[in-house]
């Protein structure tokens, strides 16, 4: 399989390793094109990966093509490109919130994916959401799906879903990280160095998310098997429904949808 990539940044990078790592391709299958040379030449080192400063170089003869700029610079770099995307060829856009009609109004020959991936993908535990365009088929659908598992897991879902989506496996690391860095915070209080409280927590967070995922428990049934009336996390979770803390959950992810809407929205 040949992939070419359009915008070799942070996401870029973290799916060609991933890809290249899991043997889906080989240094030569992959062709990068940015506007950055000392980012290329980097990249050329460290991957052995093909590298090139016109994007239009990096479409012919691929079987998947990448468009990993960012969401704002996208329009501009497909007015720029100067070949046409054949039908041949499968895209995956990861722009948050550019919507299959946008993009296929823009590469009008292209059978299509739209693809939500997260940060995770650098550690291979990615959430990865898709949905395909129009014109994609059975097979294209598939092809997406084995690539984004190859740095995590996938679940395809109608469009109207990927705002919602954006949000929650989006922008969730942030949100969870969050958490984490002020429970950081307060640990120190107690004596605790960051890196301990760093490691307790992440562990932690790491360990609720494995015994939700293989489907032993639901989050309700979690916590009434930590929590003891009267006990330990039992008063912690007091403050957690006396200071709201559905709500504030509630009004980050109304407001992250919002915001992906207006984006998609220009
Ligand atoms: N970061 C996340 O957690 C995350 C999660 C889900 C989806 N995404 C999506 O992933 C995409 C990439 O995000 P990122 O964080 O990897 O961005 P990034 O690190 O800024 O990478 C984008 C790269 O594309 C280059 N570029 C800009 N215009 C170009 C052009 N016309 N032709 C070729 N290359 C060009 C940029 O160069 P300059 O730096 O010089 O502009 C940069 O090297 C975005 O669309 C974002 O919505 C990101």
């Amino acid at each position: 399989m040949r992939i070419g990539i359009i915008g070799a940044g942070n996401m870029s990078e973290a799916m060609m390793a991933a890809w290249l790592r899991n043997q889906v391709v080989k240094p030569d299958e992959i062709m990068l094109a940015d506007v950055r040379e000392d980012r290329l030449t980097d990249l050329r080192q460290r991957y052995g990966v093909g590298v090139t400063t016109r994007n239009h170089e990096a479409v012919p003869s691929t079987d998947v093509l990448m468009l990993g700029v960012k969401p704002q610079q996208l329009a501009e770099m497909l007015d720029a490109l100067q070949v046409a995307v054949a039908p041949r060829c499968l895209v995956l856009s990861i722009a948050a919130g550019k919507r299959l009609e946008w993009l296929e109004e823009r590469l009008p020959a292209a059978r299509l994916v739209r693809v939500m991936p997260n940060i995770a993908c650098r550690t291979g535990v990615a959430m990865s959401a898709y949905c395909a365009g129009t014109r994609a088929t059975v097979a294209d659908r598939s092809t997406a799906r084995m690539l984004l598992e190859k740095f995590g897991r996938a679940m395809e879902v109608p469009e109207t879903l990927m705002d919602a989506v954006t949000a929650v496996s989006g922008s969730g690391p942030a949100f969870f990280a969050r958490m984490i860095q002020a429970m950081v915070s307060a640990a120190a209080a107690e004596g605790l160095t960051p890196d301990q409280a760093q490691v307790l927590a992440a562990q932690t967070m790491q360990g609720t998310a494995s015994l939700l995922l293989d489907g032993a428990m639901s989050p309700r049934e979690l916590i009434d098997a930590v929590s003891s009336a009267r006990g330990v996390t039992m008063a912690g979770l007091q403050v957690m429904d006396r200071r709201r803390f559905d709500e504030i959950v509630g009004e980050l992810l109304t407001v992250s949808i919002q915001r992906s809407r207006e984006l998609a929205e220009g």
